[in-house]
């Protein structure tokens, strides 16, 4: 089988998206599929590289000189991916699947699976509908209000547009909304690994938190502070869907920011192993039930809060979660009795079904 692995991209997380590439590289059967690479610059020019796992991790792939410009095109004719061989000439490089390691905007949005989806190559992950809708934070927790799976936290979803028309009424809405209550978080609608989000204490900090989050989207969405425990599962398949055992984050931070995920080592992971039968089932189910309302394939992480009380609070979902070494959708499959080259089997299996 002929695997393309697309990473890297436009996003602010590319970097996370490189790390995650070269952790799967490393992991992939390579007796089965035949593997080529392809790394989207954060300019968005994607190359066929041939550069070592290393250069992958680092980011250094990008200087390989003897990288080549990639096209996908949206012709179900082509059967693969275009490469530009020298100024006149293109050659087809075959993909029976692509597995899209992107994390963001522009890779797990609903972009480039909507554009595969017009290629015609079957890829890892969920289609251009769910990935749009589980990126964007806002959309998410109105799908999920619509249903009667879970609880979340009270939210107010703001826009740029009208925060520079007239800031203190917005600011002013936004206090009567949340009655004065602090801390709040506040998250753009549209990006992943905590990047732009801020937890406000007090009202004086909340224009430059909103500044912060509108570097990234037009949207953001405003939530109450909700104390539990940090829980997530992994869902893996399609129509059926099964969900891991559970996982905690202990986050170095006062919450589990940029930093905390991928640069302060002191976080930690953990398997949950306290629950009652019932609770983990509980949350268990939630997780599937969570994935299957957003049309989700493939896979997804979803995380939740649990309250001391037992509630559960649904957070968000990631539809193209981390894989680097330290990510939690390949250790908790690991910790449910599925290795990580085994899962990425499954994965490429769902997508060809
Ligand atoms: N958005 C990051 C990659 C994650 O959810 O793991
Ligand atoms: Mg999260």
């Amino acid at each position: 089988t002929s695997l393309v692995i697309l990473f890297g991209g436009e996003s602010s997380e590319h970097e996370v998206s490189c790390v995650s590439a070269a952790s799967l590289l490393e992991h992939v059967d390579k007796e089965k599929y035949h593997i080529n690479t392809i790394g989207i610059t954060k300019e968005g020019n994607w190359f066929l590289t041939r550069s070592p796992i290393v250069n992958i991790d680092s980011g250094l792939w990008e200087k390989d000189k003897n990288n080549k410009k990639a096209f996908i095109v949206p012709d179900k004719s082509v059967g693969g991916v275009m490469i530009q061989e020298d100024d006149k000439s293109f050659s087809i490089l075959k993909a029976d699947v692509i597995f899209p390691v992107l994390h963001g905007r522009n890779g797990e949005d609903g972009t480039i699976q909507g554009l595969l989806q017009l290629s015609g190559i079957p890829f890892v992950g969920s289609g251009a509908a769910a990935s749009s809708a589980s990126m964007d934070k806002a959309i998410t927790k109105a799908i999920i209000n619509q249903s009667s799976i879970v609880d979340q936290a009270k939210s107010l979803v703001v826009y740029k547009s009208l925060c520079e028309k007239d800031a203190d009424k917005e600011l002013d809405s936004i206090e009567k909304f949340f009655d004065c209550k602090f801390p709040l978080f506040v998250k753009p609608a549209n990006a992943g690994s905590s990047v732009g989000i801020s937890k406000v204490k007090t009202s004086e900090a909340l224009p430059e938190a909103l500044e912060k989050a509108f570097c990234e989207d037009q949207k953001v969405l405003l939530e109450e502070t909700i104390i539990g425990r940090e829980i997530e599962v992994a869902v893996l398949g399609n129509e059926y869907p099964e969900a891991s055992c559970i996982g905690e984050i202990f986050a170095a931070n006062e919450f589990y920011d940029y930093n905390a995920k991928y640069e302060n080592n002191q976080s930690k992971t953990a398997i949950v192993k306290d629950l009652t039968a019932e609770k983990e089932a509980e949350i268990r189910s939630k997780a599937v039930r969570i994935y299957q309302a957003m049309g989700c394939e493939g896979l997804a992480r979803v995380d939740f809060f649990l309250q001391e009380d037992g509630r559960v609070v649904f957070n968000e979902l990631n539809t193209l979660p981390g894989f680097t070494h330290i990510s939690m959708y390949p250790k908790l499959w690991e910790a449910s009795g599925i290795p990580y080259d085994k899962l990425i089997d499954r994965l490429i299996t769902l997508a060809l079904e």
